[in-house]
């Protein structure tokens, strides 16, 4: 029998999204990482920038901090970006609908890796000129539910020579083994949690996000 494939139809948004996820899910599961350009179209990411830029605007951001709870701590030797946790049922709409993009993801992942992702956590990030997040893990001491991470970039017409490249160890045993990826409008980076090794490289102009963690029950 012979299947013909055709591209889903332009106005067919879930569907594009819904394809893009599955070749995000199968490169984790080669490689444990991937990088997707323009997983958002244009006029969401210009959406949710404005929409970040906003809540940033009005001081809605905090200093990040590392760890959770009662051992949240400040570490500016660690860290020094600003974040604001999202709430999904009370987010602005471009940032739903993101994270209603990655719904389709979570459903990838589990169908094809069997990851058992249950539920997604996600914060805005701003990284003023100057600003880092040096070599670390994104897990907890004391709690690894934590187990794919997500960033989208919101930034408009990023340059090589603007620095703020993600950086992510390839080999966990030889750290000249990295990618460099620029934090470029619209594309989302995912990774393995408990895998890569990763920092942020300093930039000079404000470099905007949003990153999260699908987590499994734990
Ligand atoms: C993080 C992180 C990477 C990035 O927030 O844990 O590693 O490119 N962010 O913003
Ligand atoms: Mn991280």
């Amino acid at each position: 029998m012979t299947v013909y494939h055709s591209e889903p139809a332009p106005c067919s948004v879930h569907a594009r999204v819904d394809s893009l996820c599955t070749q995000i899910a199968d490169s984790l599961g080669e490689q444990g990482w991937c990088v997707t350009p323009q997983f958002l179209s244009p006029a969401l990411v210009a959406q949710a920038r404005d929409e970040l830029e906003a809540h940033w605007q009005r001081g809605d951001f905090r200093p990040a901090g590392i760890g959770r709870g009662a051992s949240l701590q400040l570490k500016t030797s660690v860290r020094t970006d600003w974040v604001r946790w999202l709430d999904p049922l009370h987010c602005e709409p471009a940032h739903q609908h993101y994270l209603a993009a990655l719904e389709y993801l979570r459903a990838a992942i589990n169908r094809s890796l069997y990851l058992g992702l249950v539920e997604f956590e996600s914060h805005l990030a701003v990284y003023p000129p100057g600003t880092y997040y040096r070599k670390h893990l994104d897990q907890f001491r004391d709690m690894g539910t934590r187990s794919v991470s997500c960033i989208l970039y919101l930034n408009d017409a990023w340059q090589a020579a603007d620095g703020g490249q993600l950086r992510i160890y390839t080999d966990a045993r030889n750290d000249a083994h990295y990618q460099e990826i620029l934090p470029l409008g619209g594309q989302l980076v995912t990774f393995l949690s408990t895998r890569f090794l990763h920092e942020v490289m300093p930039a000079t102009r404000h470099r905007m996000s949003i990153t999260g963690w699908f987590k499994t029950r734990g």
